[in-house]
């Protein structure tokens, strides 16, 4: 497998283990209990930026590689690349609700939670048809030279601005374990 497409695919898995740790808040919290904000907060900020900054362009330069070599592929990227343009304005909605904190007044805590669920699944179904259609017509389209389009893939979405994010993600998977 071609470095950027293993790279892509450690995106996901990050991104999958931030919408585990909203999915479990949201739980949490339609169950009654205490919601972690903060930890809420760090994962829309990351959801927002980091594809849209390191992970969607990648992927897009991708498509617009394939369907230069085969123009019949563009239907098998039409719904997740909407989805790209789609998913700053959902991040940011949902952003400007839990840093304002509950009483903000365009939800409710419940619609809030509501929405926050169906955003965690929409973004995961997205992962999902990447991972098991997608990704697998890029493999079967693209030549070695396509590929570069993604020079070395170096960015590490867990690190830098983020990190703080991934260690809270770590540390509770430590002590729900324990
Ligand atoms: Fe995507
Ligand atoms: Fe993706």
């Amino acid at each position: 497998m071609h470095p950027v497409m293993r790279h892509l695919a450690r995106d996901h898995v990050a991104m999958q283990a931030v919408l585990d740790a909203v999915e479990r808040e949201v739980a949490v919290a339609e169950a009654g209990g205490p919601l972690d904000s903060e930890l809420v907060v760090l994962a829309l900020r990351y959801l927002r930026d980091f594809p849209e900054w390191h992970h969607h362009p990648l992927e897009e330069a991708l498509f617009a590689r394939a369907i230069g070599r085969d123009p019949g592929c563009e239907e098998a990227f039409a719904e997740v690349w909407a989805e790209h343009d789609r998913f700053p304005a959902a991040s940011q909605r949902l952003l400007d609700w839990f840093e304002d904190g509950p009483g903000a007044p365009s939800m409710t805590a419940a619609e809030a939670l509501g929405e926050l669920g169906r955003y965690a699944a929409g973004q995961r179904r997205h992962i999902r048809r990447e991972n098991d259609e997608v990704f697998l017509v890029l493999l079967s389209v693209l030549t070695d030279e396509d590929w570069e389009v993604g020079g070395s893939a170096s960015v590490d979405g867990t690190a830098g601005a983020f990190k703080p994010l991934f260690d809270r993600i770590q540390a509770a998977g430590a002590s729900a374990t324990r």
